[in-house]
């Protein structure tokens, strides 16, 4: 029989947490389906990947389960239902663990088939005072939730009452996945160290000739060599020009002597997402203007770095970065005007239109909230905390103007790096892959024997 990937423990503490969380509100039930097999075209499926959050407080990976969750007057219980032995299909697409072993194997209290679902919930809700589910996330869990809270209702000359209130769980997990455990902080930095062999070799490969597809071959080769189930989010391969379409993927241009190659790519492991982007000469050399903003690029980045330490608040990064990009603009003259004059004008958005980082987790763009209370009916940046992890990733787009340098003309160029927050500062996790350009050119110098 499989055996769970990872030690079962933090998936039930992580249970347990909204179990407390649920009791310290008063009791209730919490209901929690995890992503459908999705068709890609005929009868092929998608590869399956498991719903973030139902993974993440059950570690159960495969499709048509559900989780239950119970705060009630006679304990607290852990509930998963899910397929039924199949040996039929078991022979076809593989192992399933069924309800028993399951609920062996993943901790829970109880198990059932997936098919009893509707025959169960609605006992399980009676009496209960509130329910836990995704709110308006699905129409298809909506429905179902209407029918299972009917038929509690229809009990009510039985003397059963119903929940009569309904809280948001996704709200709930997504402030607990805002600070990563022990377990999850190891599993980021697997995915970033996997994510990092990934673009080394695509540095090492890359020259002149080659297209953007076997730059990314390069990458998925790295990436699943090293044990890495999935990407993360489709890679952006990107040569020259193409690198100032922010959301560009690995197409076939060649890459020319003379252009830079943008990649931001990165692996899943054990559901855990590394992000990575690293900007390189495709001939092995930085070109004079090239050079110029890059290394403003890594300057930005080694102040949203610096600035990435708890009790610093979420905007403090991207102030950062954008007070050295909108020097750097002045300086090579993409930009004219004063330096506070282009950040209150938002003048230096024409170069710079993303944001300096976000979240990363379960998924790559993580769920927790980039605001939170004053405490005075106000909103304010979320204030970053030890474990919190996020991305750190500056840029500098130069599209062709007229009033624009030509010599900056079709750069495109950003440097992406994952940071776990800690005590004192932040630790990078994806430091595997050099940013300085030096460095960079060291390794395809050396890459290319
Ligand atoms: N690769 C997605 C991002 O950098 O946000
Ligand atoms: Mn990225
Ligand atoms: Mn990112």
């Amino acid at each position: 029989m499989p055996v769970p990937a990872t030690d079962i423990s933090p998936f039930r503490q992580r249970r347990q947490r909204v179990l407390e969380h649920m009791r310290a509100n008063g009791g209730g039930v919490a209901i929690l389906p995890t992503a459908p097999q999705a068709l890609r075209n005929r009868d092929a499926d998608y590869p399956y990947r498991h719903d973030s959050n139902f993974y993440y407080l059950t570690g159960f990976p495969e499709p048509e389960a559900w989780l239950v969750l119970v705060a009630g007057p006679d304990g607290d219980r852990s509930l998963l239902f899910c397929r039924e032995k199949n040996l039929e299909r078991e022979i076809w697409d593989g192992y399933r663990f069924g309800p028993d072993a399951a609920a062996e194997a993943f901790g829970f209290d109880q198990a059932w088939p997936v098919g009893e679902l509707d025959q169960r919930l609605p006992a399980l809700l009676a009496n209960q005072p509130a329910l836990y589910a995704p709110l308006a996330d699905s129409t298809a869990l909506d429905r179902r939730l209407r029918q299972w809270l009917g038929a509690a209702r229809q009990q009510a000359r039985a003397g059963h009452t119903a929940p009569d209130r309904q809280f948001d769980l996704l709200a709930v997990l997504a402030e607990m996945r805002l600070f990563k455990d022990d377990t999850e902080l190891q599993l980021l930095r697997r995915a970033g160290r996997i994510s990092a062999a990934g673009h080394l070799r695509a540095m090492r490969h890359a020259r002149p000739g080659l297209r953007e597809y076997h730059i990314e071959a390069e990458l998925l080769h790295a990436f699943r060599y090293e044990g890495s189930q999935a990407v993360a989010y489709n890679s952006i391969v990107a040569a020259g020009a193409n690198a100032c379409v922010l959301h560009y993927r690995a197409g076939d241009t060649e890459l020319r002597d003379g252009d830079l190659l943008l990649i931001d790519a990165g692996a899943e492991y054990d559901s855990y997402a590394g992000d990575i982007t690293r900007t390189f000469p495709v001939n092995g050399r930085y070109t004079g203007p090239q050079r110029t903003l890059y290394d403003l690029t890594v300057a930005a980045q080694e102040a949203a770095i610096a600035a990435t330490r708890p009790g610093a608040h979420w905007n403090a990064p991207h102030e950062a970065a954008v007070r050295v990009l909108a020097q750097g603009m002045l300086d090579s003259g993409l930009l004219q005007g004063s330096l506070d004059g282009v950040i209150e004008s938002g003048a230096y958005t024409r170069f710079y239109m993303h944001r300096t980082g976000h979240w990363l987790g379960l998924d790559v763009h993580d769920v927790g909230g980039y605001r939170e209370d004053d405490g005075q009916g106000g909103r304010r940046w979320r204030t970053l905390q030890p474990g919190m992890v996020l991305t750190i990733e500056p840029g500098i787009y130069v599209r062709p103007a007229d009033d624009v340098p030509e010599a900056y003309w079709n750069i495109g160029i950003r440097t992406e790096d994952d940071a776990a927050v800690t005590t004192d500062g932040c630790e990078l996790l994806t430091r595997d892959v050099p940013v300085a350009a030096d460095e960079i050119e060291a390794i395809m110098r050396d890459g290319r024997g």
